[in-house]
């Protein structure tokens, strides 16, 4: 195994020992989140019992496969503990989200969680945020518009592509990767740009963190 995935594993598979019997929890996108997902099952076929409802449509198979019960929004109001990933995090626990073009439903999931647990390997934490491109989710109707906004904020949008096609969210939406250098203000920037008709939502997650959980590549964690 590749350093960075035992960094992502041992992050992925400590967080798991926040959940207790009966939570209600999100399981999150990504290559960490994944073996926070795998544990969860393993501890569900071993009694563990929770309900979860996952940020994407290949973590909610992952978790159908994993035996996971799974939950619908009409079944509850908020969720104990959400588990998922991050682009970037920096020493404020502020994130960048998105890389795998998941964050609509991941800020959804985060914002109905009592708390986010984010599961992150060492290269994950920086000072600033912003060498990671913003992903930023846009209707496909006036995307041209859109990004024109994006471009006058100088956020030098990029309409991300997947396989030589146009990427297509969960939610049948685009991503418009921008990049805004380093991002001073995460708060504001995350409200400004929600604040562009045509973004349905952005990858920044401001003030939504409680504990960072960053896996290194010799196998150790740290809990922050
Ligand atoms: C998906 C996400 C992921 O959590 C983020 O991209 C981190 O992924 P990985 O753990 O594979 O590095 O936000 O939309």
């Amino acid at each position: 195994m590749a350093n960075a995935d035992a960094a992502k594993k041992a992050a992925g598979i400590r967080a798991v020992d926040f959940i207790e019997n009966g939570m209600k929890v999100g399981l999150g996108t990504g290559s960490t989140a994944y073996w926070a997902i795998m544990e969860i099952g393993n501890r569900v076929r071993q009694g563990l019992q929770i309900s979860a409802i996952a940020t994407s449509v290949q973590s909610e198979e992952l978790a159908r496969e994993q035996q996971i019960p799974l939950l619908t929004f009409t079944a509850f109001d908020y969720l104990d503990i959400d588990i998922d990933g991050a682009d970037e995090v920096d020493e404020n626990l502020q994130l960048t989200k998105g890389g795998g073009g998941a964050l609509l439903r991941e800020k959804i999931i985060a914002s109905a969680s009592r708390k986010l647990i984010v599961v992150a390997d060492e290269h994950k934490f920086v000072p600033h945020l912003g060498a990671f491109p913003l992903p930023v989710e846009v209707t496909p109707f006036g995307w041209e518009y859109t990004f024109r906004q994006l471009t006058a904020m100088s956020g030098r949008p990029k309409l991300r592509q997947k396989d030589g096609k146009t990427f297509i969210t969960d939610n049948g939406n685009y991503i418009a990767d921008c990049n805004f250098g380093i991002i001073k203000n995460p708060k504001s920037l995350e409200t400004l740009l929600n604040a562009i008709p045509g973004v349905v939502e952005n990858g920044l997650f401001v003030d939504r963190t409680n504990i960072l959980v960053l896996g290194f590549e010799d196998g150790t964690t740290k809990i922050l």
